[in-house]
């Protein structure tokens, strides 16, 4: 709370020394417990000048602490309570924990690294600085067949805000990878729990390789994956990229509990890069190839096969047979 404040005094001093009798004033803290406050900002990466003039924001550090985040956030309920790690497993495993403790429908779990981060089908998601490693708690009121669905809601979230806001070409790889040309820049695990008639919760986790360096990235990934910095040779903010995107997600997700699913699937099949395309799908017993046709009111992928026939896929991993 005294460091909002005295960064809240910062930012609408920018550019000038802030006395510290008047961040006395506004925390109501001691000298004392304010120059400790300046220590920890300072860990934390802000860049600030100390004179007898008083206090001078330099530099604030491109991380998505929750208090740069929350700053212009402008959603109504997703984002207001943001648990922020250095360091953390999984996000989504936190979010877990923090869903059966009974957290709100919106909370945000945030880490600059994950050591064991969850990809899709029990890979491991490599994450390194510089990625927007997040998971969001929601808990709406569907049937659990209709969890999923979520999925698709965010890999419209995250490719709309990129391309709005950073205008990039970006489309989506069935069910959720989001591609800028063929390299995966995004994907998005969702993990339900849920009783026979009831979702008890979902957890949406979402990986951006924002500011990734690819030669962080194990060698065999490095072909097939890129970042938004590699792609525009240029740094992004964090914390305008974070806040941008749970606006995008809230509107989304409100749409998608007035049973507006259907407007959001078509919004889907126009950045889709799998429909038209031919298609291996992987599943646990076995793999189908044929082309992508199109995607069903439930998110279905439908294949034609070779002999003419259709084929339904749930869920498997998609390869793009033309693009490797
Ligand atoms: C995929 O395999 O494409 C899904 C990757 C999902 C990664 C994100 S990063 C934040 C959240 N926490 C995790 O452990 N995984 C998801």
């Amino acid at each position: 709370m005294t460091k909002r404040k005295i960064l809240k005094t910062l930012y609408e001093k920018k550019d000038e020394y802030v006395p510290v009798e008047l961040l006395v004033n506004k925390t109501g803290k001691s000298q004392k417990e304010i120059e400790n406050e300046f220590d920890t900002l300072e860990d934390e990466g802000y860049i600030i000048n100390h004179s007898k003039l008083g206090y001078r924001l330099i530099k604030t550090p491109n991380l998505l602490l929750p208090y740069e985040v929350k700053k212009d956030l402008k959603t109504d309920f997703i984002g207001h309570d943001i648990h922020y790690f250095k360091e953390v497993d999984s996000t989504n495993d936190v979010a877990r924990y923090l869903a059966e403790e009974g957290a709100e429908e919106g909370t945000v779990v945030v880490a600059e690294i994950q050591n064991r981060g969850k990809g899709r089908r029990g890979k491991t998601w490599i994450s390194p600085p510089g990625g927007v490693w997040m998971s969001i708690i929601l808990r709406p009121d569907i049937a659990p067949s209709k969890a999923p669905q979520l999925t698709l809601v965010t890999g419209v979230a995250v490719a709309e805000t990129l391309k709005e806001e950073l205008k990039l070409d970006v489309g989506i790889k069935w069910p959720n990878d989001i591609l800028i040309g063929n390299k995966k820049v995004c994907g998005i695990l969702t993990e339900v729990n849920a009783s026979i008639n009831n979702v008890n919760y979902v957890i949406v986790g979402i990986g951006i390789d924002m500011n990734v360096e690819i030669p962080l990235f194990p060698p065999n990934l490095q072909k097939d994956a890129t970042s938004l910095k590699n792609e525009l040779d240029t740094e992004i903010n964090g914390a305008m990229l974070v806040q941008k995107f749970l606006l995008k997600f809230e509107d989304l997700y409100n749409q998608f509990k007035d049973g507006k699913f259907p407007e959001i699937l078509n919004e889907w099949r126009l950045l889709s890069k799998t429909i038209g395309n031919n298609v291996e799908v992987r599943t646990r017993g076995k793999t189908v190839r044929g082309e992508a046709v199109g995607i069903n009111k439930d998110g279905i992928l439908i294949l034609e096969l070779e002999d003419g026939s259709l084929r339904k896929m749930i869920s498997g991993e998609c390869l793009h047979i033309n693009d490797t």
